[in-house]
């Protein structure tokens, strides 16, 4: 057993290389500020990369009407209103400054004919407000804000899993983590931590996030570093996903194959939007077109494979060449499939947390002295239902102000103390996992909880499924007690896995447990037993393991974006 221990120390540290700890970290040293950036995996290869099809700021490129009122109106209407509308002003005015930051660090948008930045529609958007570089927008990011952070000198250490945060008196002072290649411990003293490590979609069977990504592992540092989660139930499922194959199910197609006119269809040929949104059709909101497609295949409309149909093949085929070509190339290399010719079968699958650890809307600053948390891992924009593209904005937003931040908390600390308990713990839980020698196999453990959340707290739930849920969530929780934990030549994942097996156990009961107290059917979380909104449930739900769940009160829209907020009709909500 390696037990070799690095130490280090810093400022700041941020966890998550994805966009929100890359732009963060450039803030931190931009301003001099002693910073390390750790990822479980490598920064090109951060799940930021995988985000197509656009990031929104009110450019007014294409729609000089556009304003950032409007993108904060349409943001608080589609969230059906449990977006903080705090947060949803700080992201909205900040935006173009967010698009300014990028082009500063060298980003290429797809442009105008006259130079300027171009922008196309994406479903629920009031005007064309989402800048692009074809369907490869979060990879242009990532690669653009690691440069940046590279010319920085920013030290990124790839392939590290932090285990645990250290925190003494409800103050962080670092964190205790291992080396997934080799094993080597690291202890990494720090005045300040971001957690940008991701949300938790793959605790689900169908998801666009990829075997080891987003498994919850935030939610579990921050819960047991005592901060707390908020809406751990709203996970938006995203119309389309891949059917085929088995171990790619769940992949991504762009909204922007909607966007640049593509067309649904089930398997009887109907155009079914018509039924559900008949003036916004395909671009209306995502929790729409997701359930919308759900309730086709449940009614029997669906294809053999339990599919409806994305059809692009009438576009030009210059349009799909450049702004589409992720589509394009993915469906040939999983499927052998040209999208020019034929539509592709999808299903819902679950993308987004649009819950997660409860911020300040201020700074993101947490209910733990110098833990921030941001990107996907944060909480309080999306509400019931995010906008395509305002993620990839947030995270320009929130990076720049939540590094601001850290590094004035870091600057005003006048004495940090450390425990010596604290990391003794962390060792030791380490050590113990390594020692696991029990019949039970991590990735039976990790399938098992995908199962359960994908059968009971899919896009739509009930109470009955949800206790089971939890029943089931419970037992594989007692199986996790006699893991066998077996790292080999080839590296430490097995032991990364355990980690996000009990990330995930976390991950799934705050989500059912939350999901069971919403009795309503709002945006993304269809309850089947309470079909209809519950103005009482204009409320955010706070969940920690020792309270429970808790309600906390959303404040007023500010008068001038409410007056640009059109009704919220919920129309073509639960059809069943
Ligand atoms: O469909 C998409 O391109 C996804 C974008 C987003 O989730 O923001």
């Amino acid at each position: 057993m390696n037990s070799r221990e690095r130490r280090l120390a810093t400022g700041v540290l941020v966890i998550g290389t994805g966009g929100s700890g890359l732009r963060a970290a450039i803030e931190l040293a931009e301003a001099g500020v002693d910073v390390i950036a750790v990822g479980k995996r490598s920064r090109l290869d951060a799940h930021t990369s995988l985000a197509a099809g656009g990031i929104n700021a009110a450019l007014g490129t294409e729609d000089p009407l556009d304003s950032w009122q409007q993108h904060a109106a349409d943001t608080i209407k589609e969230s059906y209103f449990l977006a903080n509308p705090h947060t949803v002003e700080v992201v909205t005015s900040g935006a173009e400054e967010g698009i300014r930051d990028l082009e500063r660090y060298g980003m290429s948008f797809a442009r105008t004919a006259d130079g300027r930045i171009s922008q196309r529609f994406f479903g629920a958007h009031t005007w064309r407000r989402t800048a692009f570089a074809g369907d490869y927008t979060g990879l242009e990011i990532q690669r653009t804000l690691v440069s940046r952070a590279e010319q920085l000198e920013v030290p990124i250490l790839d392939g590290i899993y932090i285990t645990r945060l250290l925190v003494n008196d409800n103050r962080v002072f670092g964190a205790y983590g291992f080396d997934i290649n080799d094993g080597t411990r690291y202890l990494i003293h720090a005045d300040a931590i971001i957690l940008a490590a991701g949300g938790h979609n793959r605790i689900w069977r169908q998801t666009t996030s990829r075997r080891d990504e987003n498994t919850g592992d935030s939610f579990r540092l921050a819960v047991e570093a005592g901060a707390r989660l908020r809406d751990a139930e709203l996970v938006q499922f995203h119309p389309s996903g891949i059917l085929e194959p088995e171990n790619a199910a769940g992949t991504l197609i762009s909204e922007a194959a909607r966007g640049e006119g593509g067309i649904l269809r089930n398997a009887l040929g109907e155009r079914f939007m018509e039924r559900y949104d008949p003036d916004r059709m395909e671009l209306s909101t995502r929790d729409r077109v997701a359930l919308a497609a759900y309730t086709e295949i449940q009614e029997g409309r669906g294809t053999e494979k339990g599919g409806v149909w994305l059809d692009v093949s009438h576009l030009p085929r210059e349009t799909i060449m450049q702004r589409l070509p992720r589509v394009y190339q993915t469906m040939l290399e999983l499927q052998m499939l040209d999208i020019t010719r034929d539509p592709i079968e999808i299903a819902p699958t679950a993308h987004y947390s649009m819950g997660g650890v409860w911020v300040r809307p201020e700074d993101h600053g947490t209910d733990v002295d110098g833990l921030y948390a941001i990107g996907e891992a944060s909480s309080g924009l999306h509400g019931a239902n995010r906008l395509g593209g305002n993620s990839l904005i947030e995270l320009l937003v929130y990076g720049r102000i939540v590094g601001q931040a850290a590094a004035s908390y870091s600057a005003g600390l006048t004495n940090h103390r450390r425990s010596s308990a604290a990391i003794t713990e962390a060792r030791a839980e380490v050590d113990t996992l390594l020692t696991a020698d029990g019949r039970e196999n991590v990735r039976v453990l990790q399938r098992a909880i995908r199962n359960t959340m994908t059968k009971h707290a899919g896009v739509v739930r009930d109470e009955k499924g949800l206790m089971a849920g939890l029943d089931e969530i419970k037992h594989i929780g007692q199986r996790v007690e006699d893991l066998g934990i077996h790292p080999d030549i080839a590296g430490f994942q097995d032991l990364a896995h355990a980690f996000d097996l009990k990330a995930s156990l976390i991950a799934a009961q705050a989500t059912l447990e939350s999901a069971l107290e919403r009795r309503e059917t709002r945006g993304c979380h269809n309850r089947s037993d309470y079909p209809d909104l519950d103005p009482k449930l204009q409320v955010n739900l706070v969940w920690s393991p020792t309270t429970g769940v808790v309600r906390e009160d959303i404040p007023p829209v500010p008068d001038e974006i409410a007056k640009l907020i059109q009704d919220v009709s919920t129309n073509g909500k639960l059809v069943e």
